[in-house]
């Protein structure tokens, strides 16, 4: 049973504008979403290739959408939600006037705290900056920001493919304000999703859970225990999980799983997750190294079309 709240709370700034970073898997969603719920988009990624490759994403989730809510003008329902967003490669240009932005770049603190640094000096002092991070530290992120920005950053968590997944974690740091939580709340929940709140942790809740068993059933295969046809049916079939972990591994991505890894062995350092569960794994560092990332690159642990 769950007991999530869905009253819309409106004690923040209300968001009309919204500037999403990285045209990838994640970040062409969470645009797409938002112009779903009626907000200007502004897109923005470091090629024009990358941008295209983030409409062609919008563009194929967005028929599927169409046939459901408008089969009769499948067209005309595309067009009125890709007519809201814009693309840019200028990152300061795609901040101006802009009330959130939501970060969806590669998993790497050094690149998200560089594009941070940078968007603080060009973002309105109202706009609000949120982070998609797996896996990293919001607070470590938010740290590249002056010090009044940091009450207005927190950790937006989108789950892939966005738009198909209801959840949402909203991560508050301890500089996080109220306003700027009720705010992102609300934003949410206008865009159809069920928002649930946690501290910043290593994984938040649904990785910290989810990623040890992706890494252990990669370890089951190397080890020789099953292939992973048979885990993903045994998954499936046995605990009911609508993909096995290896299908879900290529849905994910290949890199983005090795660099959450690899961000959670700095952490366990420091003890704030236990070493066991993040041991390099040569199996993954192969495929990666190979370009084998996954769906995104037509292989993975399977092939694609
Ligand atoms: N765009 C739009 N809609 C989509 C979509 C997309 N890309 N993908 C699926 N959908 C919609 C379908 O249209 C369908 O909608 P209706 O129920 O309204 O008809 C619904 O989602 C289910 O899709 P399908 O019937 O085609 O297929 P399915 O039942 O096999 O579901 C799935 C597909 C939703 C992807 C399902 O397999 C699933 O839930 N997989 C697990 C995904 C998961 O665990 N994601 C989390 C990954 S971890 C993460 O994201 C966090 C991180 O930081 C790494
Ligand atoms: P992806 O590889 O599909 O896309 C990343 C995009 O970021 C690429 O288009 C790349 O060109 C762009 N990029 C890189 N540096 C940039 C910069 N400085 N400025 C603008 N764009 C830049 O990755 P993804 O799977 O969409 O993951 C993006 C983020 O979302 C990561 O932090 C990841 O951990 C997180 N995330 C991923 C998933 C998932 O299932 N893949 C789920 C939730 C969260």
């Amino acid at each position: 049973q769950r007991h999530l709240s869905t009253s819309p709370a409106s004690n923040g700034p209300k968001i009309e504008k919204l500037t999403v970073f990285g045209a990838g898997l994640m970040g062409a969603g969470i645009a797409q979403v938002g112009a779903q719920s009626g907000l200007k988009v502004t897109l923005s990624d470091v090629t024009d290739k990358a941008l295209e490759n983030g409409l062609n994403i919008i563009s194929k989730s967005l028929s599927r959408v169409a046939k459901k809510k408008s089969p009769d003008d499948i067209e005309g329902f595309t067009k009125k939600i890709m007519d809201n967003i814009e693309i840019t490669t200028d990152a300061g240009k795609a901040v101006e006037n802009t009330d959130l932005v939501i970060e969806a770049i590669i998993e790497s603190i050094k690149v998200k705290r560089d594009l941070f640094g940078f968007l603080d000096s060009k973002a309105k002092s109202e706009c609000i900056f949120a982070t998609n991070t797996s896996s990293l530290s919001v607070k470590e992120i938010a740290e590249s920001c002056g010090k009044e920005r940091q009450e207005r950053f927190a950790g937006l968590h989108f789950f892939n493919p966005v738009p198909a997944m209801k959840l949402v974690e909203i991560i508050r740091t301890p500089q996080t304000s109220t306003s700027t939580y009720e705010s992102l709340k609300e934003v949410t929940l206008r865009m159809g999703k069920a928002p649930v709140t946690c501290n910043d942790t290593p994984g938040f809740i649904v990785n910290r859970l989810l990623v040890p068993y992706l890494l252990e059933s990669i370890r089951m295969v190397e080890r020789g225990d099953a292939t992973p046809e048979d885990i993903d049916t045994a998954m499936e079939l046995g605990a009911g999980y609508p993909m096995g972990p290896f299908k879900l591994l290529d849905f994910v991505g290949l890199d983005t799983t090795s660099y959450i890894a690899q961000g959670w062995r700095e952490k366990a350092a420091s003890g704030q997750i236990s070493k066991e569960l993040v041991e390099p794994i040569e199996l993954l560092e192969k495929l990666v190294k190979e370009g084998k990332l996954g769906r995104k690159s037509g292989q993975g642990f399977y092939e694609y079309e």
